[in-house]
């Protein structure tokens, strides 16, 4: 894996490619602008001097990874990578568009990686010309911190491009964790139900923002409250995972709470947008309900 292509530079592309490039290889690093793939760049630099101050890494560790990082807005510039993965926002048809155009351009011999949070990885690799070489590996959020990454299989990935994947996040200071190709895989079958109970829990009027987020951290001892974490996630993720939970295990208790559905019409999706169910444009956050 000398050269990896990541595609999309949100929260969670900057971070894939933040421990890769550190990992040290190189990487393209691919959004819709440069504008927005050179903005992701700047975080990554932000990341790894936090990282740096906290004596995680070195100061000449950091400069050479970013050193390593190419932000480019064409997915033909992938032409070289060894891996691509794509890490765009969780629509399938986003997702199935990039793998059309990327495939154009990706050598025969390439493996190509999804960090889908939830969407079926066979299908996935069924819109792609090389479904053996495809893979699931679902990195957690914050990337550089979280030591899990989820590998899923599907139908027709080769036992070779399994063990590489699993090398590769190995090699990455990373743990694997198996799952099987269903509905948002493990770790959000189980994490999204809870937070979309939170939600119909505010929804409902069980609890105030505040009250439900406290009663889970110092009642459940979880480290951030559920709907501290819908808003860390992204709303818009949030939701999308609850509707392939919904629709593709055809049973009523994955219900998107009307709740979750109304704060995303509103385009208050969360930290990203500086408002979900908290408002962060102040110095603390704000609960919005
Ligand atoms: N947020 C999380 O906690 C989390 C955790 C694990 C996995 N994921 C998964 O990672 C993926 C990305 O999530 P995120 O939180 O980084 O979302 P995000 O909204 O922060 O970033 C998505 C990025 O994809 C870009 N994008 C959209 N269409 C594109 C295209 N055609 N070509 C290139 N880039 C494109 C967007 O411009 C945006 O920068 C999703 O599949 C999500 O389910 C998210």
């Amino acid at each position: 894996m000398r050269k990896v292509g990541v595609i999309g530079a949100g929260q969670m592309g900057n971070g894939i490619a933040h421990v890769i490039a550190l990992g040290g290889h190189d990487v393209i690093l691919a959004d819709i602008s440069k504008e927005r793939a050179i903005e992701a760049l700047g975080i990554i630099r932000h990341n790894m001097e936090r990282q740096v101050n906290r004596g995680l890494t070195t100061q000449s560790a950091m400069d050479e990874a970013i050193g390593r990082i190419t932000a480019t807005d064409k997915l033909s510039d992938m032409s070289d990578v060894d891996l691509a993965i794509e890490a765009a926002t969780e629509k399938e048809n986003v997702k199935v568009g990039i793998f059309k155009e990327l495939c154009e351009s990706l050598k025969p011999e390439a493996l190509l990686a999804t960090n889908t949070s939830s969407i079926s990885i066979t299908r996935l690799a069924a819109s792609t010309d090389r479904p053996e070489k495809f893979i699931g590996m679902h990195f957690m959020n914050p990337v550089p911190v979280m030591k899990l990454v989820e590998v899923i299989r599907g139908i027709a990935t080769s036992e070779e491009t399994y063990k590489i994947a699993c090398q590769f996040i190995s090699d990455l200071g990373k743990d694997v964790a198996i799952a099987e190709d269903f509905p948002a895989f493990i770790v959000n079958r189980i994490l999204l139900p809870m937070i979309n109970e939170a939600i119909y829990t505010l929804y409902e009027g069980v609890g105030s923002v505040e009250a439900i987020d406290k009663a889970m951290r110092l009642g459940a001892n979880h480290p951030m409250g559920p709907l501290q974490l819908a808003d860390f996630i992204g709303l818009d993720t949030c939701l999308s995972i609850m509707q392939v939970l919904y629709e593709g295990l055809a049973d009523t208790k994955y219900r998107p709470c009307p709740l979750l559905v109304k704060y995303v019409e509103a385009g208050w999706i969360g930290r990203k947008a500086g408002r979900g169910f908290y408002d962060y444009s102040g110095d603390e956050p704000i609960p919005t309900r």
